[in-house]
């Protein structure tokens, strides 16, 4: 029998047990997991073991904004397999890995143009964190130490991820293990003075003062970077108010503070853009990406850092190594490939431009929400949007959990996070779909009301 192909027509029963699923109820699932069982996907559609199809609200995991199956990924994955499938990744490399830094390079906002490789957005986290802290090192400031997240921030579950970011619930249970001298900028999100805003919020430029009130309490001698995501999208979409985070870099700069935007989901297209960084205006000095480099096929992500900051490593023997970090999988072909040919889609399709196409039809559609029952706030920027439901009393996540599950059963998979349904449709929806998602969301939302 080939493992590696699993017959769909299977009638045996999967075992679920052994499977410890990742920030999932698993008990909950497990009780009846058939609902949740992808065997195929194809352009913006999941087909599951009992034959339904889901439209991909939120690409994967914001991570697949080509679709799926795209034929030219498969090409590239199959013959990046045949020609070098791996390469090792201290010492040595390859001519796929090389281009695609230097295509992820000439991307990039102008001076950020040396390029780290690792496999996840967690990696790319911990990895600028340590860039940070060395680069300071190598220039004399050790003292500089201090790493500054955001209330709300998600970047990934690595010990320095976990330590910056500003989620409750990924940050409680390892309370002992969390990085010393972290501290956290208040979160940008305000019913009062920001609900129902279209694109950035008007309100809000003045909360990027708090780090002037970090420096003021820590001295700046001892803050080595601030990580923030340019638009927080684990958190459900957090939109930056206009002027935020151009003070946040004014604030850097006159700091010597490292600016690094965490920009996994919003890289790659997500805002309109090559980067967050471009669309809103803002260059930082370091940027983290991981998701829609690849599509989602194979895992990758990194850091694109300045080049006075790779160049500060360059220093000391040339034949000793200069950053003692790195992954057996940094750089792997086959998502060299992969990234290549996604790059090259979005490109011959114009895709970043068809997101900007695809955000007012978007805006214009989620907005329609808003008188619908128990409606807390809807927020929308480039292709990303989000509803808060007002929770059930007493149960937080509750409506947001009946609505996901009856979509499941209704034709789309939505992503939510506490009470809050968060969008990302692939850059490949058509406006119907985009309005048909909508439309869906507002059924579930009635009967779940
Ligand atoms: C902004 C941001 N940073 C980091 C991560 C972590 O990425 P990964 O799950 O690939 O480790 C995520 C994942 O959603 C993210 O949204």
């Amino acid at each position: 029998m080939d493992h590696a192909i699993i017959d769909q027509a299977a009638d045996r029963q999967l075992n679920v047990e052994p499977y410890w699923m990742p920030f999932t109820p698993n008990r909950h699932v497990k009780a009846d997991p058939t609902p949740r069982i992808v065997t195929s996907a194809k352009g913006a559609y999941y087909r599951t073991a009992d034959g339904r199809e889901l439209f991909d609200s939120l690409s994967g995991l914001w991570c697949c904004p080509l679709g799926h199956a795209q034929p030219r990924i498969v090409e590239a994955l199959r013959r990046q397999a045949e020609t070098l499938d791996y390469c090792p990744a201290f010492q040595m490399t390859n001519p796929v890995t090389l281009r695609l830094a230097e295509r992820i390079a000439d991307m990039a906002p102008d001076g950020l143009d040396r390029v780290f490789f690792t496999n996840s957005g967690s990696e790319a986290v911990d990895t600028a964190l340590k860039i940070a802290l060395g680069y300071h090192r190598l220039r004399g400031e050790a003292g500089r130490f201090r790493m500054i997240g955001r209330e709300k921030g998600y970047h990934g579950v690595g010990f320095g991820g976990m330590s910056v970011g500003g989620m409750v619930a990924n940050r409680k249970m390892f309370a002992t293990a969390m990085i010393q001298g972290v501290d956290h900028l208040r979160h940008t999100h305000d019913y009062a003075e920001m609900a129902f805003s279209k694109g950035q919020p008007a309100w809000g430029a003045h909360l990027a003062d708090d780090l002037e009130r970090m420096v003021a309490l820590h001295d700046a001698g001892t803050i080595a970077c601030v990580i923030v995501e340019p638009l927080q999208g684990s958190a459900g979409v957090i939109v930056p108010p206009l002027g935020y985070l151009q003070r946040l870099r004014e604030i850097c700069t006159r700091h010597g503070i490292l600016l690094i935007f965490d920009e996994v989901i919003t890289g790659f297209g997500r805002l309109g853009a090559p980067f967050g960084a471009d669309r809103l205006g803002v260059i930082p000095d370091m940027i983290t990406f991981a998701k829609g480099i690849t599509n989602g096929i194979v895992p990758m992500g990194g850091v694109i850092v300045r080049k006075e900051i790779y160049d500060t490593f360059m220093t000391g023997p040339a034949a000793a190594v200069e950053l003692f970090h790195g992954y057996t999988y940094s750089g792997h072909p086959l998502a060299a490939a992969v990234a290549h040919a996604s790059l090259d889609l979005m490109e011959e399709g114009d895709l970043f431009a068809r997101v900007r196409e695809l955000e007012p039809i978007l805006e214009g559609a989620v907005h329609t929400l808003r008188d619908e029952p128990g409606i807390k706030d809807i927020r929308n920027f480039g292709l990303t949007a989000a509803v808060d439901l007002e929770p059930t009393p007493g149960q937080p996540g509750a409506r947001a959990l009946r609505v996901f599950e009856r979509g499941l059963r209704e034709g789309i998979l939505l992503r939510f996070t506490g009470d809050t349904i968060a969008m990302g449709p692939p850059f490949i929806s058509t406006p119907a779909e985009i309005t048909g998602m909508i439309e869906m969301l507002r059924g579930l939302i009635r009967t779940e009301a």
